[in-house]
């Protein structure tokens, strides 16, 4: 189980997964995307220096995604599983494993990035689980979840 970067070659995979009626329902924009739309966004993110895409993959393939968002020193987790791949440890192991990948490591290193955080609904239990288990510290506020972890260190 690893994570590589992503490419166009995954644009379509994460649509897929995107458009899936759960995480539409997880999403704070519930509405399904066009391809169209999807393969300009998903080009732009590749493209973009503050974000940083990845793929979790096992020998038999693709089984979800993770993105990472830079604004002001912090790093906006998004991410999902293939919904057949779900309920099976995996949204554990991908918030576990985004702490090692090379490019955050240097971010780190580079004060591009203090934080990581995830923004939660209420009743996206299984989200939750992974965020407290991976050790985020939970805020509330509203309806929303925010987990964050630190990375520096003074
Ligand atoms: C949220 C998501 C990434 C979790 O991934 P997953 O592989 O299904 O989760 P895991 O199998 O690692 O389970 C994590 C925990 O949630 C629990 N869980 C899993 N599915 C659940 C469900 N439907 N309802 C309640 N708890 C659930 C598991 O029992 C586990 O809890 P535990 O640590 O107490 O045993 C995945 O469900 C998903 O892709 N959802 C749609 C997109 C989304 O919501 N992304 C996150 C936006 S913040």
């Amino acid at each position: 189980m690893q994570l590589r970067r992503a490419t166009m070659d995954d644009a379509l995979d994460v649509l897929t997964w995107r458009n899936d009626e759960t995480t539409r329902k997880n999403s704070f924009t519930q509405e399904e995307i066009s391809e169209e739309n999807h393969l300009k966004w998903f080009k732009r993110k590749l493209d973009d220096n503050n974000c940083l895409m990845y793929i979790l993959e096992d020998e038999t393939g693709s089984l979800g995604s993770i993105r990472l968002d830079i604004t002001d020193k912090i790093a906006e987790i998004s991410y999902m599983i293939a919904p057949a791949a779900r309920g099976k440890g995996l949204g554990k192991e991908i918030i576990k494993l985004i702490d090692n990948v090379p490019e955050l490591e240097t971010a780190v290193t580079d004060n591009r990035i203090q934080s990581l955080v995830g923004f939660v609904n209420e009743d996206n239990v299984a989200s939750a689980r992974c965020f407290e288990e991976n050790g985020y510290t939970k805020l509330i506020a509203g309806d929303i979840r925010c987990y964050i972890k630190n990375l520096w260190s003074e």
